[in-house]
């Protein structure tokens, strides 16, 4: 699996294993979902660019980096990416934010779009879409079609638990859109859920189950 990032920190790890038992409450689940995606943040922003910039400290003057370019896009599928974009955003406070609404038709599990809102001037801005769980992957593949259509420099994906159909699907697709996850899961079941995985990311998120 070319073109995935598995982020198998520990304390990635054994967070993700809290969050996989039935027992968490919704609490601690959005906790560690924020606690890893600041981890998660911190891997996918890896080899962003930089330039040189004067500082003056209070002994001398010196050239110092800070980040180049537009600010980063910070996309998240509704409604589950939220648990993924408010850790991120802790950790790059000045990045964009764009939502995508689609969800998944129950019976045929393809994504049916509803809400697409981005900032301006997308083609100076690299992107990271982010969605918890990346199961059949129809929602990955429509996210980053309409994405692709406003031509931005670079796309990456970031969940935290893919399985082997997800990532097939994705990398068909998309092969240019790297994808970074704390786990590749056994599989997926008829009903579009990973499995082992930790059952529904945005009910555990939000207490709706
Ligand atoms: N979405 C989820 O929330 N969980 C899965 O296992 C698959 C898709």
């Amino acid at each position: 699996m070319s073109n995935v990032h598995l982020v198998d920190h520990p304390l990635v790890q054994h967070k993700l294993t809290l969050m996989r038992r039935k027992d968490a409450s919704t609490n601690s689940f959005r906790r560690l979902l924020n606690e890893i995606s600041m981890l998660m943040a911190y891997e996918v922003t890896r080899d962003m660019p930089m330039q040189d910039i004067e500082v003056e400290t209070p002994l001398e003057t010196m050239q110092a980096k800070v980040i180049d370019g537009k600010k980063l896009v910070l996309v998240s599928i509704l409604r589950a990416g939220t648990g993924i974009l408010d850790g991120m955003l802790t950790v790059v406070p000045g990045a964009r934010v764009g939502h995508i609404g689609l969800y998944r038709d129950p019976k045929t599990l393809t994504a049916v779009e509803y809400y697409f809102k981005m900032p301006g001037e997308m083609e100076n801005r690299d992107v990271i879409v982010v969605d918890p769980m990346l199961a059949t992957g129809n929602s990955a593949v429509a996210a980053v079609e309409r994405l692709k259509e406003l031509n931005p420099k670079s796309i990456k994906f970031v969940c935290l638990l893919t399985c082997p159909e997800g990532v097939v699907t994705m990398q068909k697709a998309h092969p240019d859109v790297p994808i970074y996850t704390a786990a590749i899961d056994r599989e997926l079941n008829s009903h579009g859920y990973i499995l082992p995985g930790l059952g529904d990311a945005g009910d555990r998120i939000f207490g709706t189950k």
